[in-house]
């Protein structure tokens, strides 16, 4: 069973920043000044915050070190056995995590986005055409949704971008590879995971009360 622990960022004041940023490892409170924008700062604080109650939930661990894999993709320091991926966007942070490898990815709308011209650049036939049978209204919303699933999946292998978006078809992937893919519409924004588990659960965290415990 994969479990996704997702937050809302949006009811987070900057006490809550300051909290979680105090709490925050030194390498987190690093990475958090070198961004500019408050909200990515915010995003970074909440992406550590929610890395910590995973590992606390299914390791019972409070200390740990998180190292880059060969491909760059981050992992807790010998640990074995124990799988995570963290994704933000917009309103929301999450992180998925279980006893399988996983990729997750969160994206927020954008109804603005040219969706036909990025998914003649970037998307391969079969999804072409899959779009290509949508109404319009719908074809942007399955336009994000493929878009996290390349995403996710890039993000369960660890090769990022690195690996063309073009040279796999989400359509296929299980068949092809035995990746399943695991789609939540949030609020103004699309979720997939990818992982081999067929059994995902998600669920919130309200980090404001729970700072207040
Ligand atoms: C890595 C990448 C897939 C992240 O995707 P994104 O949509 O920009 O951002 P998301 O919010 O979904 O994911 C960010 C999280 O992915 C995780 N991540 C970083 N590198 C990763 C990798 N190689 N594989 C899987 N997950 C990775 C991190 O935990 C990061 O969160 P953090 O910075 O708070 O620790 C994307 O930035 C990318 O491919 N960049 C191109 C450069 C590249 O290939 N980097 C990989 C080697 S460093």
């Amino acid at each position: 069973m994969i479990t996704i622990t997702l937050a809302d960022i949006t009811h987070l004041t900057p006490q809550d920043y300051d909290a979680l940023y105090a709490q925050a490892s030194p390498e987190r409170q690093q990475k958090a000044d070198r961004y500019l924008r408050q909200e990515d700062k915010l995003r970074c604080v909440v992406a550590d915050a929610l890395l910590r109650h995973a590992v606390k939930e299914a390791l019972d661990l409070a200390h740990f070190q998180v190292e880059p894999d060969t491909n760059g993709k981050p992992r807790l320091k010998d640990v074995e056995g124990f799988h995570y991926n963290l994704s933000h966007a917009g309103a929301y942070v999450a992180i998925a995590y279980g006893s399988t490898p996983v990729g997750l990815d969160i994206e927020q709308y954008r109804f603005d986005a040219d969706t036909d011209a990025l998914s003649r650049r970037f998307y391969t036939e079969d999804e072409q055409i899959c779009l290509r049978h949508l109404l319009p209204a719908q074809r942007k919303e399955r336009f994000f949704q493929i878009w996290t699933a390349k995403e996710s999946i890039l993000k369960y292998w660890g090769t990022g971008l690195r690996r063309p978006l073009d040279s796999f078809s989400t359509l296929t992937i299980e068949k092809d590879t035995g990746i399943v893919l695991h789609h939540t519409k949030l609020e103004g924004h699309c979720l997939t995971l990818a992982t081999k588990d067929p059994h995902c659960t998600i669920h919130s965290l309200d980090l404001h009360l729970q700072l207040r415990d």
